[in-house]
């Protein structure tokens, strides 16, 4: 057991949690805040969708303990939320629910649509939507619902910006993420340097970011140029295969395997190198024919020579999800799988590049086992929260 300590709904609390206690159950039991309710259990349904520093979260898949110092929300703590009023009200108005043990989930992951997306249309709605479950409403009312919000929110803005009389930028419009290369637009914009990238990235409504880095002990001459060959790169990814490449440009699909979650994209992307200051960056989007999501991102990478014969490789992973596979972007034990999948990439990197080896061990990428890799993910995030003992 240990105790931890956040706010909830606005009032600083505290209590004993055991170490395997999900989120879920420690604001229902230990704190009778029974608003969340629970439904799967396995972070399907998404009624037991809360808040967690503003980002929906499942509660039933946060450990209570990873939630030490983070301001949480429930569906009791919405009084003072613009949005969530008029949610509450267009959900009445709409006949959006029936017995409502879908609602708070519905309502947590409504008020990230209408945050997150003001242009978002009813397909998008649906689409983003289609993590929460309803068993009895039925989703018409739902969505309508929504799209009432946004489309007021949306005049709202509109009468201010003609009082004002300038054109207004509050609105992100969403994109859709298509599979074509033409969809990647112009090549890649190639930042000056990896802080303008960071700031490009907060100008980016729901994308995530993570960084990792890896070492190799070649120099940094012979980095750059293995990292100039797509398919060898590629072949250093499990999972990725590319079945065309044209110069600066692939397409393939990409695999991945992590515990219960299993997703495999076809995509485009496209690489851009500044010789230079050693810096890439490959721009890439791709769907999941499984699970309908889909994803953009941007892998920046830079070289710096540690010395004449080791190379540091930092990357910047920015994406974005969309669909079912969203909500688990931004959890913690995504993050360490992918940091993760850094390091094995790096060691891959190593192996490639080694010249005592035969071709065939070369080739041998570092295979992951999701099932392993999985439990050493939230093995090794267990041991950081309790203090590596
Ligand atoms: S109870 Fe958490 S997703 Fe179903
Ligand atoms: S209103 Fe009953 S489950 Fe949605």
């Amino acid at each position: 057991m240990q105790t931890i300590q956040f706010t909830v709904n606005g009032r600083g609390l505290s209590g004993a949690c055991a170490d395997r206690t999900h989120l879920g159950d420690f604001l229902r039991d230990t704190h009778r805040l029974t608003g969340t309710h629970l439904g799967c259990e396995h972070g399907v349904c998404g009624a037991c969708t809360v808040l967690v520093d503003d980002k929906p979260v499942r509660s039933c898949i946060t450990f209570a303990a990873a939630c030490d110092g983070a301001d949480i929300v429930t569906v009791e703590g919405y009084q003072d939320d613009a949005v969530m009023a008029d949610l509450r009200a267009a959900f009445n108005r709409h006949h959006a629910l029936q017995c409502g043990f879908c609602t708070p989930g519905m309502l947590a992951t409504a008020r990230d649509i209408v945050l997150r997306l003001p242009d978002a249309d009813e397909a998008t709605i649906r689409h983003e939507l289609s993590g929460n479950l309803c068993r009895c409403t039925g989703y018409m009312g739902i969505v309508a619902a929504i799209r009432s919000v946004l489309q007021a929110r949306r005049e709202a803005a509109g009468v201010i910006a003609r009082h004002a009389a300038v054109t207004t930028s509050a609105a992100v419009p969403f994109a859709c993420f298509t599979v074509a290369d033409e969809a990647l637009g112009t090549a890649p914009h190639l930042a000056a340097s990896p802080g303008a990238d960071a700031e490009r990235s907060a100008d980016r409504k729901g994308w995530s970011r993570i960084e990792g880095s890896f070492t190799v002990p070649y120099a940094q001459e012979a980095v750059w140029a293995f990292m100039a060959d797509l398919p060898a790169v590629a072949g250093c990814l499990p999972g990725a295969v590319l079945t065309e490449v044209a110069g600066d440009k692939v397409k393939g699909h990409i695999a991945i395997r992590f515990g219960p979650m299993s997703a495999k994209f076809d995509g485009a992307a496209r690489l851009q190198r500044d010789d230079a200051l050693r810096r890439g960056v490959l721009k890439g989007a791709g769907q999941d024919s499984l699970s309908n999501s889909k994803a953009a991102g941007d892998i920046a990478y830079q070289l710096k020579a540690l010395s004449a014969h080791e190379t540091e490789v930092k990357v910047d992973l920015q994406y974005s999800l969309q669909g079912p596979l969203a909500q688990f972007s931004r959890s913690g034990l995504v993050r360490d799988f992918v940091r993760r999948m850094i390091a094995d990439f790096g060691k891959s990197v190593a192996r490639r590049m080694d010249p005592t080896l035969s071709e065939a061990e070369r080739n041998q990428v570092v295979r992951l086992n999701p099932v392993a890799m999985f439990f050493g993910v939230l093995w090794e995030r267990i041991r950081r929260l309790f203090g590596a003992r």
